[in-house]
């Protein structure tokens, strides 16, 4: 088994089953699939908040009443911690016309909880495979790069396939300074 000194976090994306994900990744004794896997972590003084945003069934994202209460009540109960709020899809659009489609959507809902917690020092994505930053509601919104391949550029949409299976494994090493500025590198790996 591979060790590392550091903390493995996750939240189920669109290919996943929220019933196995809690039982085979989480250790959760039971669970179906109905209830959202939400989770939440206090690691080097941050919060993390990961929050599920898969539609069983389907491959857009949307994250439920309940998951949104939840994430209001992590974020209030820790209101001097700087905070990340994880989840899987992006909730703007990317203007990549392979993912926009399957964006995160309602997500005017997420911004009303965001402006009410001011210690969100950014909001972390993946789905899209394509190393991007944005913003969200006045915070950093990245990103993450695939880990198994990347998406063409929009323009290159029509010339072959949407997805570059040869494209190296890419990853994002966030670091958060004391005054809660964020750096974010991006890279590919050899
Ligand atoms: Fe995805």
């Amino acid at each position: 088994m591979l060790s590392s000194p550091y903390p493995v976090l996750t939240c189920p994306g669109n290919h996943d089953a929220r019933g196995p994900y809690g039982r085979v990744l989480l250790g959760r004794e039971s669970g179906g699939d109905a209830a959202p896997v939400n989770t939440a972590h206090r690691i080097g003084g941050a919060v993390f908040a990961l929050c599920d945003s898969t539609v069983p069934g389907e491959d857009r994202g949307f994250l439920a009443d309940e998951t949104l209460a939840w994430l209001d009540a992590v974020l209030a109960a820790e209101p001097a911690a700087p905070a990340f709020v994880c989840f899987h899809h992006p909730p703007v659009p990317l203007h990549a016309p392979y993912v926009d489609p399957i964006r995160q959507f309602g997500e005017e809902r997420l911004a009303a909880v965001i402006a009410r917690h001011p210690q969100v020092a950014a909001l972390l994505c993946g789905h899209a495979h394509t190393a991007a930053a944005t913003s969200f509601a006045g915070r950093p919104l990245l990103v993450a790069p695939g880990v198994v391949s990347r998406l063409v550029f929009p323009w290159r949409e029509g010339e072959g396939e949407p997805v570059d299976y040869e494209a190296p494994p890419a990853v994002a090493f966030h670091v958060l300074h004391d005054d809660q500025r964020l750096v974010t590198h991006y890279r590919a790996l050899p």
